[in-house]
């Protein structure tokens, strides 16, 4: 099986690589880059496209196994593969959590069978991801854990935190922090705030995430081990990080699209889709968090695609789920900050591909000749609204609904096959 991709203008950024070229894909390997190939084979016109290596998305909620009335593999995969992603890897909130081998092999088996682009689990930090006792982490990384993660709560306690770091540096994986003190956010809505004071809702100070990233900082410092900080949303964090990674420390982040695009004033609308964990912010964090994509504080940008049931969004604020069902609409986001010039076209793409493979430390993420053929390629000229309606996803809750954006996904190639073409799964 022969695909060749051509015309595109194809971007990658760990080489620097930025022109109009070929690819030859064959086996489902990348076999040759280069201009004007010519051979037998099955063709993606990629005139007036943008070729980039694989999308890959560090942090995603596949709800398998559990919570399939939210979401499964097979629906959140295609999800990802409509959305341009050719990699996700998916949070161990499941039930049961994957703290284990069994749950770990069994994730990596369903997503074999039913899913459409690798999916790659993290395994709990703790026993149940109740923070007590460190989950066996030897077992989950030879069941293919390549991260650990409590995501969707913080590890409250600074020592089973610092032994889980302590841990990982035996098997040299990540440790992805969900950065968050409980008692300073309890009950909270909405980002604390000039906002969360007209609105009437209890408000979520910065400080909540900024506290325990400055701990779990210190605690890299001590251990030596690889920390990466979920979701950043604070100027704070941001600062923080920036000044750790000076330090040497181990350090990686990532930022979602929605800390990156939408306010705390949006909360106004009462729409729960507006209702994430963290919270959306204020304009200033989010130039903050603009300069940290520039300035290489933040590796990379990542999803947290969190799908829910609408019964669980269908109601007052303060009862709605947090999360944001997000991987079909990453790209036109992304591309509108693009389009505004906050952010240019190789970063964004950096963001997306040798970014998040360096966070996870995986060989994925670019185009180089003997590589795994994961393409995504960009229509940056495709005008779409957004509709849940039409998701993949079975999680219909996103805030972006009815907004139009400019460049999509134009195909996702997976392996070296097509797996989606203009949103359409094939
Ligand atoms: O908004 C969020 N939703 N934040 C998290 O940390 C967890 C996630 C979920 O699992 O729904
Ligand atoms: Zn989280």
């Amino acid at each position: 099986m022969r695909l060749l991709v051509k015309g595109g203008r194809v971007i990658d950024p760990s080489s620097g690589l930025d022109k109009l070229t070929d690819i030859l894909i064959e086996d489902g390997k990348i076999i040759k880059v280069d201009e004007n190939i010519s051979a037998e084979a099955e063709v993606v016109d990629a005139t007036g496209k943008i070729v980039c290596p694989g999308f890959i998305d560090v942090h995603v909620h596949l709800r398998e196994p559990g919570f399939e009335y939210k979401e499964d593999i097979a629906s959140g995969t295609r999800a990802a593969a409509a959305g341009g992603f050719t990699t996700v890897c998916c949070m161990p909130n499941t039930n049961p959590i994957i703290d284990n081998v069994a749950v770990a092999s069994f994730v990596r088996e369903r997503a074999l069978r039913s899913g459409v682009v690798h999916v790659l689990p993290i395994g709990a930090v703790t026993k149940q991801q109740e923070g007590q006792e460190i989950s066996e982490i030897a077992d989950l990384v030879a069941a293919g854990c390549v991260a650990l993660s409590d995501d969707g709560r913080p590890v409250t306690r600074a020592d089973i935190m610092r032994n889980a770091l302590e841990y990982s540096k035996m098997f040299d994986v990540p440790v992805m922090s969900h950065c968050e003190d409980l008692d300073l956010s309890n009950g909270g809505q909405m980002h604390e705030g000039y906002y969360s004071t007209i609105y009437g809702l209890k408000g979520i100070p910065a400080e909540a995430e900024e506290v325990m990233v400055g701990r779990d900082i210190s605690l890299a410092r001590l251990t030596g081990a690889r920390l990466h900080i979920c979701h950043i949303s604070t100027a704070g964090s941001v600062q923080l990080i920036r000044r750790a990674k000076r330090e040497g420390i181990r350090i990686t982040c990532e930022v979602t699209p929605h800390h990156l695009t939408l306010t705390d004033e949006l909360v106004g609308s009462y729409d729960t889709d507006t209702k994430v964990n963290p919270p959306l912010r204020s304009q200033e964090h989010l130039e903050a968090l603009w300069a940290g994509l520039k300035d290489g504080t933040i590796d990379c940008i990542a999803t947290d695609h969190a799908p829910h049931h609408l019964e669980s969004k269908d109601c007052e604020y303060e009862l709605a789920s947090t999360g944001i069902s997000g991987l079909e609409t990453a790209i036109p986001v992304i591309m509108s900050l693009v389009e505004r010039g906050i952010l240019d076209m190789n970063t964004m793409i950096e963001k997306m591909t040798v970014g998040p493979a360096m966070v996870l430390g995986i060989d994925r993420g670019h185009l180089q000749e003997g590589a795994v053929a994961d393409v995504t390629i960009i229509d940056p000229q495709a005008v779409r609204r957004v509709d849940p309606a039409s998701f993949y996803s079975k999680g219909r809750n996103n805030p972006y609904k009815e907004r139009e954006y400019t460049g999509w996904p134009y195909a996702t190639i997976v392996a070296g096959k097509v797996v989606a073409r203009e949103g359409i799964i094939v």
